[in-house]
């Protein structure tokens, strides 16, 4: 589906006019260069939710040009939040003002193309005591319900109802603070709660908390606006709600998954990227992973050197799992390096119930793969070949850029915008670092 472009060219004027809808790649030419790593998107978008929760300014800095950016900045501007937004040599920079919030101003169609939108449910409540939007949209990877997030508010004191696909929630005597247990470590659950939290009276703990790095991001941000949390990096946060909130200036962390993808891509090229504003540790146990695969990754001064090893690509074994674990976002860029790595892997997916569409498009560039379950066994080939593919999800098309890169011959891809939704301007970036990439 091509989205209807207006409102967000009204909302984030830097988003491209025109952009192809097909994107062909001629691999075979190591990646040599310089990739800079932009801000994550999987923190960008509560950060930018954040400045809901306040009158004042917040402005954040690298922000990475993707479409979810685009697409939550025409939702946040129909609630009646101002941006004003400025480019520089450091990326993208937005200073939002929700000083006035309309909560009843909800964009169905905006909301329903990405999962975060789901996020505005825990903020507008804090804000305005009342919120009215569909259900998220996002990738067909899974069930992904909203289950956590509304038992969650629930304990606050909310009151949600689910029916005919619309969620309607209200607080009108205001959110208070809760003990909250997560069935699983949720990184949108964690994230819908602490916004709420901040804003609600007393004390509220959220056990069994996703620990992810974009949570860290989000939590330094509420904390630099006044918010106090503790316990920040660890399974249990403690948010002593109700305090004023003030305004902001917060960077936002470097994609760590943009980071692997692009290691994925220097080594199965044999190329040698410098990755600037990357920290190999944002990777958490995928470094070792990568590292026992041959992708060499080393800190160096501001960012991260990433290559293949010089004893070659070798098969491993991984289990998606949530962070420090194998990220789940990380799942489909490896499988398409080790479809070319020598033995046999094996990449197990515990976070989402069906993120293997890409095998099939793998095996159209003669990937060797059989799945069984939510394994899958990967038996490694000298070189795959390009093919016509589609993207099926986000990280399902950095995987098909990346066996594009390594393969003989010419990919063309299509459902190009699961991946503007989550890489900013890959195809310019990897074009500079020296491959044969065009879209038109
Ligand atoms: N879950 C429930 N009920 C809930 C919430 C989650 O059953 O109320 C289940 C999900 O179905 C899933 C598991 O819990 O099986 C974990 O889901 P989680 O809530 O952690 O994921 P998310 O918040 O929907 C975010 C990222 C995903 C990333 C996951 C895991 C954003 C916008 N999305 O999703 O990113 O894969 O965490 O790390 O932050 C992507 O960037 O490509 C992407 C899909």
């Amino acid at each position: 589906m091509t989205p209807d472009k207006s409102p967000l060219l009204k909302a984030a004027p830097w988003w491209r006019l025109s952009t192809g809808r097909t994107l062909v790649v001629r691999g075979g030419r190591p990646l040599i260069g310089t990739y800079p790593i932009s801000g994550a998107k999987n923190a960008v978008l509560p950060l930018m939710v954040s400045a809901l929760l306040t009158p004042h300014l917040v402005t954040l800095r690298n922000v990475p040009a993707t479409l979810d950016v685009a697409v939550l900045a025409a939702l946040l501007q129909k609630l009646g939040c101002e941006m004003h937004w400025s480019a520089t040599g450091a990326g993208l920079s937005v200073t939002l003002s929700a000083d006035r919030v309309q909560p009843g101003r909800i964009d169905p169609e905006l909301v329903t193309r990405m999962r975060a939108s789901v996020l505005l449910l825990g903020a507008l409540l804090a804000r305005c005591g009342e919120a009215r939007l569909p259900m998220p949209g996002g990738d067909a990877i899974g069930l992904r319900g909203i289950d956590f997030h509304v038992t969650g508010l629930r304990a606050m004191g909310a009151t949600v109802e689910l029916a005919g696909g619309v969620i309607e929630a209200t607080a009108h005597g205001g959110l208070r603070g809760a003990d909250i247990l997560l069935p699983l470590p949720s990184v949108g659950a964690t994230e819908n709660l602490l916004l709420a939290a901040v804003s609600a009276k007393g004390t509220t703990r959220i056990r069994n908390a996703a620990r992810e790095p974009e949570i860290a991001d989000l939590a330094a941000c509420l904390i630099s606006m006044g918010a106090r949390i503790d316990g920040v990096g660890s399974h249990v946060l403690t948010i002593e709600g109700g305090l004023p909130l003030a305004g902001a200036i917060h960077a936002v962390l470097p994609d760590r998954i943009e980071l692997g993808t692009l290691a994925c891509a220097a080594a199965i090229t044999d190329g040698e990227l410098s990755l600037p504003h990357a920290r190999v540790e944002l990777l958490g146990v995928a470094a070792p992973l990568l590292d026992a695969a041959g992708v060499e990754l080393r800190d160096v001064d501001g960012g991260v050197v990433a290559r293949r090893a010089s004893s070659g690509l070798a098969g491993i074994d991984l289990v998606t799992g949530p962070y420090p674990g194998f990220a789940t976002d990380l799942q489909s860029p490896a499988m398409a390096l080790l479809a070319t790595a020598s033995g046999v892997s094996t990449v197990s997916e515990t976070i989402f119930e069906q993120r293997f569409r890409h095998v099939d498009e793998l095996r159209k560039m003669g990937a060797d793969i059989a799945v069984h379950g939510r394994t899958a066994r990967i038996r490694g080939v000298a070189r795959l070949r390009g093919g016509n593919v589609t993207c099926t999800d986000v990280r399902a098309a950095a995987a098909l850029v990346i066996a594009g890169l390594g393969a003989t011959g010419k990919t063309t891809l299509d459902g190009l915008d699961h991946l503007d939704r989550g890489y900013d301007r890959m195809t310019e970036k990897l074009a500079a670092c020296g491959a044969d990439i065009v879209r038109f």
